[in-house]
């Protein structure tokens, strides 16, 4: 395993842990998940639809609208179950996460154009002791990362893809969000943009 460079305490990225064949192999995953649970442009809880697109794996996905930000076991659109879990993401969180609870949902974002997403901090899991695991996938993204205030100051790296990041102990209530996508920096994602994959664990252990 290589080793990590800790960005902010709790904050840790491994850049280019996944390589070329791993990053395609889970493209393809993420399209077939598209086949069953398409990605859609969730509306906030302002009715504001957001501009980056998502879905899910796993048992429960992650999903908004004007009743509020939760997790779901359905897709809200099919009422068809999420595509279930890669096993390539349960190793990675059992080498990463943690290694006797398995993640539970796996939000994907699929960023196209000027997709961004605001600061904002994961907090509508049951138990902030596990870890949130990111993975990046095509385009560069630029992320921010400030404290768990949002008045915090914040500092901004680049997310490449096959880069994967945590956000546990004093990071993971952290505030962070993409400010830009960087277009046509990888031709990895067919059609261009950025996956950018959040395994977690919603419910308690
Ligand atoms: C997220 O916070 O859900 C996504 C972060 C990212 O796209 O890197
Ligand atoms: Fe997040």
């Amino acid at each position: 395993m290589i080793q990590s460079l800790s960005v902010v305490p709790g904050f840790d990225l491994w850049p280019g842990l996944l390589d070329a064949d791993a990053q395609r192999a889970l493209v393809s995953r993420v399209l077939e998940a598209d086949e069953i649970a398409p990605f859609a442009h969730y509306g906030t809880p302002q009715g504001k639809a957001m501009s980056v697109g998502m879905t899910s794996f796993g048992p429960l996905g992650w999903i908004s609208d004007r009743g509020g930000y939760r997790y779901a076991d359905s897709h809200p659109g099919t009422a068809r179950p999420w595509p279930p879990m890669p096993q390539a993401l349960l190793d990675l969180w059992a080498t990463l996460g943690d290694p006797e609870t398995p993640p539970d949902a796996c939000l994907i974002n699929l960023y196209r154009g000027d997709a961004r997403m605001g600061l904002h901090q994961d907090r509508d899991e049951a138990d902030p002791r596990f870890p949130v695991l990111s993975i990046s996938l095509g385009d560069t993204a630029v992320f921010r990362i400030g404290g768990t205030s949002r008045k915090d100051p914040t500092r901004s790296l680049k997310l490449a893809s096959g880069d994967v990041c945590r956000l546990s102990g004093p990071a993971r209530l952290a505030f962070h969000g993409v400010d830009r996508v960087i277009a046509g920096s990888s031709s990895l994602v067919p059609g261009g943009g950025r996956i950018n994959l959040t395994l977690r664990r919603a419910r308690a252990g």
